[in-house]
């Protein structure tokens, strides 16, 4: 009895002293380690503090610099992201901190983050940070890695690109036909533009990706975006090992319920498809997303098989990264060309001489030359991911560096894009010009200081999908309306994982 008493104690000690190991190895060895390690190769960033990093004050100064909305200037950098801005201007152009006790290196040198985005080490390590927001995109395309990554890639890159691009113009136009209908009764009225391009944009993609009605996608947006809310509300906590598996709290309880309720509804989705697709009753099924990951269900090749699984997450992914992005961006051209009216009146000019009073077609897109600068000039200024991830998967080195394994890596989009190094002393202000010579002079330039679609190869696959929608978009809603900034906007621009505008974008619109 005694013996077996003593075991007891021994392993129950063993495995105390073992989890105490872990403990400090995590929240001590390592950030002590890679602090030592970089601050010898010369970076150097705020220090650690156990267990939390930089949270709470990262917290504090971002409820500190959004408490109270901003006058209205496009210089927003400072607002959203105060820790990176004052950090940057002490410790210099690429610094370390802490997001608990994982060390994020920020990269602002152009030059050095066309290497690290193109380091095949790097390129591919997708950050881990966050576990709800991973559970909100899955194993879908935008974390997957390796083979499963090329695989999905290649599906996507298929569906979103060349001859394809051009069936989304009559989904894009019908789904805008729907919100200007709503809004023909309209007169000259207010209208919050930024819930009016959500559910426009959703209908857009639930279009492309399920070929279904939007009723149909509605309740999976809803759904989707109460995830993202509490994504949103759980970015800079900073966990214990184990502690979600063993205690779950309110919003993991949510966050299961949300998904389980996801995946019901994309399953039930899919069945019905299977069944017209056996059945022959489904005209067209291989157009739109849903159809082709189906028939990828099939492939006889093990190498591009996808599993049910696959399928659910790959639409999940292209149903928040096909719509919220979109809805910011035409969000924030709006507000850009109701303040500066002269540049509206220049797109409408140049829509009525492509177009006259014709709905959009995928020949004219291109000629729409003013659109895309101030499309392009709304993504430097506003761009709706202001930051993007990477982790080294072994060390590796990149310039003068030696980056350790598990080392966080951040773009900062945003410090990036409002650079006066890069962009000259007016780098705040809203000058469609600077594109004039094309995006492609731009980048040819200075690679790695225009990135609203990322950089490398995982550049965003729906980027020119996403540009033609928001021509498509604007093109028809200038030939309709001219618009100014109502009295009740307030200019309060905020990271809730994408970059959006708090109170909404209030415009006055007045048919032509
Ligand atoms: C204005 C609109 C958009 C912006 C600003 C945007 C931005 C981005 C950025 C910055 C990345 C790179 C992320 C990284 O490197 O970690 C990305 C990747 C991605 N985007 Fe977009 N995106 C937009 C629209 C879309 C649309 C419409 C779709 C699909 C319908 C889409 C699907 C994806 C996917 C699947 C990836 C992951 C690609 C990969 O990892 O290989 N995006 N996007």
């Amino acid at each position: 009895m005694v013996t077996l008493l003593g075991v007891f104690i021994v392993l129950l000690c063993s495995k105390l002293l073992l989890a105490l190991f872990k403990f400090f190895y995590k929240f001590w060895w390592v950030p002590t380690r890679i602090k030592y390690v970089m601050n010898s190769q010369g970076i150097r960033g705020p220090r650690y503090s156990f267990i939390y990093g930089n949270n709470k004050e990262i917290s504090n100064m971002i409820t500190e610099s959004t408490s109270f909305p901003m006058d209205i200037s496009h210089y927003t950098f400072p607002r959203v992201q105060p820790h990176i801005d004052s950090w940057l201007r002490i410790y210099g152009k690429n610094i370390l901190y802490w997001q608990g006790p994982q060390a994020e290196l920020v990269v602002t040198e152009p030059k050095l983050l066309r290497e690290i985005m193109n380091v095949r080490e790097i390129s591919m390590g997708k950050v881990e940070v966050w576990p709800i927001y991973n559970k909100m995109l899955g194993g879908g395309l935008v974390f997957s890695q390796g083979d499963k990554w090329a695989k999905q890639r290649k599906l996507a890159t298929h569906a979103f690109n060349g001859e394809r691009l051009k069936n989304i113009v009559p989904a894009t136009i019908e789904s805008v036909e729907v919100m200007l209908k709503r809004w023909n009764d309209v007169g000259t009225k207010e209208k919050e533009v930024y819930k009016e391009f959500k559910t426009m944009t959703s209908e857009v993609i639930s279009r492309i990706v399920f070929g279904s009605s939007y009723e149909q996608g509605k309740q999976i947006f809803e759904m989707q975006g109460a995830l993202s809310l509490l994504a949103a509300k759980n970015m800079s906590q900073t966990r214990l090992p184990g502690f979600g598996m063993i205690f779950k709290d309110k919003d993991d309880l949510e966050t299961e319920k949300l998904l389980a309720s996801i995946r019901d509804l994309i399953m039930q989705m899919i069945s019905e498809r299977e069944k017209k697709m056996i059945s022959g009753d489904e005209e067209n099924s291989g157009i739109d997303y849903l159809g082709i990951l189906l028939k990828a269900r099939h492939d006889i090749d093990d190498n591009y098989k996808l599993s049910i699984q696959d399928v659910i997450d790959e639409c999940r992914t292209f149903y928040i990264a096909g719509h919220g992005t979109i809805s910011l961006l035409l969000t924030w051209v709006t507000l850009l060309l109701a303040i500066h009216t002269e540049w509206q009146e220049k797109a409408r000019k140049e829509v009525q001489e492509v177009f006259g009073s014709q709905n959009p077609s995928s020949e004219g897109l291109a000629r729409l030359k003013k659109m895309g600068m101030i499309i392009n000039e709304t993504l430097r200024l506003y761009p709706p991911g202001i930051c993007v991830t990477r982790k080294v998967l072994k060390e590796t080195r990149v310039g003068n560096l030696v980056l350790p394994p598990n080392l966080s890596i951040q773009i900062p989009t945003l410090a990036l894009h409002h650079d006066i190094e890069i962009w000259g002393e007016d780098a705040h202000l809203f000058k469609p010009q600077r594109f004039s010579e094309g995006v492609a002079n731009i980048v040819n330039n200075n690679p790695g200081a225009f990135i609203p679609f990322g950089y490398g190869p995982r550049i965003c696959v729906g980027a020119n999908y996403a540009i033609n929608e928001a021509k498509i978009t604007l093109a028809m809603i200038l030939q309709r309306y001219r618009f100014s900034l109502s009295p009740n906007y307030v200019h309060a621009p905020v990271q809730c994982i994408t970059f959006r505008p708090n109170f909404g974008v209030q415009i006055m619109f007045q048919a032509l």
